[in-house]
């Protein structure tokens, strides 16, 4: 079995957090390397944290560099009320070892994916769009070494989680966001649609620190700080884990179900801004450019989180 190439761009951030580890944990990707970019919390603790993550799973080894400390146009939003102020709060990570890179993320990208034509890269975005748009406008030509771009933002009729019409991720940086859609790169979507039929459990927040890992451990104390801000927003019986699910549509796609539409993205009304309008039913006769993730099998999405995390 060939590894898929991967390539995540994220702004940890506790899901995110889980999404890096899950993939770490799975030889199906090869993780081709990690960008943080400015979303959850500001990028120096975005990078910071992206870095404890590897160290927590022993793997400084992959190449992880910083990008974009703001978005295209918009002030930076940051989601501390989240994710705490250091955007990791609820657990003790190691100090990463090795030193952050001086290359900024968006160079990377670009000199990684121009040299990717013969193994296309996955993109994994996990956060504002901001670096990827970045890369996009800097070297068009980079998307010969995209095979695919999976990203989680969004929300087709789910209402937003940042306003009542936009989801964090595209809200932070609407503009790097439309640019991503109309760029014709194959686009899939896991958008709150999907994400909100994904909730913890407290027993499976439980059994985590059960596995008898560091890995387990930390992550079971992360998540158990995480969802509390959801369960009191939502009144529901657990938080959703947004960013894991585009692992785990790269690993069992059959987990998940959509349709490909035509998906723009509001940049003008300071109503609707970063709204993703998703035409599902094919009114607008524009040209579908996205699949739209709305069902997840939650229970097998979580065994599949359990036993990939349960491998570190
Ligand atoms: O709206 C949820 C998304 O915003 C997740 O990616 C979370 O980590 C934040 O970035
Ligand atoms: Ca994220």
């Amino acid at each position: 079995m060939t590894a898929r190439s991967i390539i995540i761009d994220t702004d940890p951030g506790h899901d995110d957090a889980v999404a890096i580890l899950v993939a770490l944990a799975s030889p199906e990707l090869a993780v081709r390397g990690i960008t943080t970019v400015a979303g959850n919390v500001p990028l120096a603790l975005t990078t910071r944290n992206a870095r404890r993550v590897l160290a927590l799973a022993g793997r400084e080894d992959v190449p992880l560099f910083a990008g974009c400390g703001r978005p295209l146009l918009r002030p930076l939003v940051t989601a501390e009320a989240v994710h705490g102020q250091t955007g990791l709060d609820g657990a003790e990570l190691p100090e990463p070892t090795v030193p952050l890179s001086d290359r900024h993320a968006v160079d990377w990208l670009v000199d990684t994916l121009l040299a990717a034509r013969d193994d296309p890269v996955t993109l994994c975005p996990l956060g504002p769009l901001t670096n990827i748009a970045m890369a996009l406008v800097r070297e068009p030509r980079i998307a010969d070494g995209i095979a695919q771009v999976v990203l989680m933002g969004g929300a087709a009729f789910a209402g937003g989680n940042t306003t009542p019409a936009a989801e964090f991720n595209i809200y932070v940086d609407p503009h790097a966001a439309d640019i991503v859609f109309r760029s014709g790169l194959p686009l899939t979507m896991l958008p709150l649609d999907c994400t909100h039929k994904a909730l913890m459990q407290a027993d499976w927040i439980e059994g985590l620190g059960r596995l008898g890992t560091r890995v387990g451990q930390a992550v079971s104390a992360l998540l158990r700080f995480y969802q509390r801000y959801d369960v009191a927003k939502y009144g529901s019986s657990g938080g959703p884990l947004h960013d894991p699910t585009v692992i785990a549509y790269l690993l069992q796609p059959q987990l998940f179900a959509g349709k490909t539409c035509n998906v723009r993205v509001e940049v003008g009304s300071p109503l609707t801004l970063g709204m993703t309008v998703t035409d599902w039913w094919g009114v607008t006769g524009e040209p579908a450019n996205c699949t739209v993730i709305t069902e997840v099998d939650a229970a097998g999405f979580f065994a599949l989180v359990a036993d990939r995390l349960g491998r570190l």
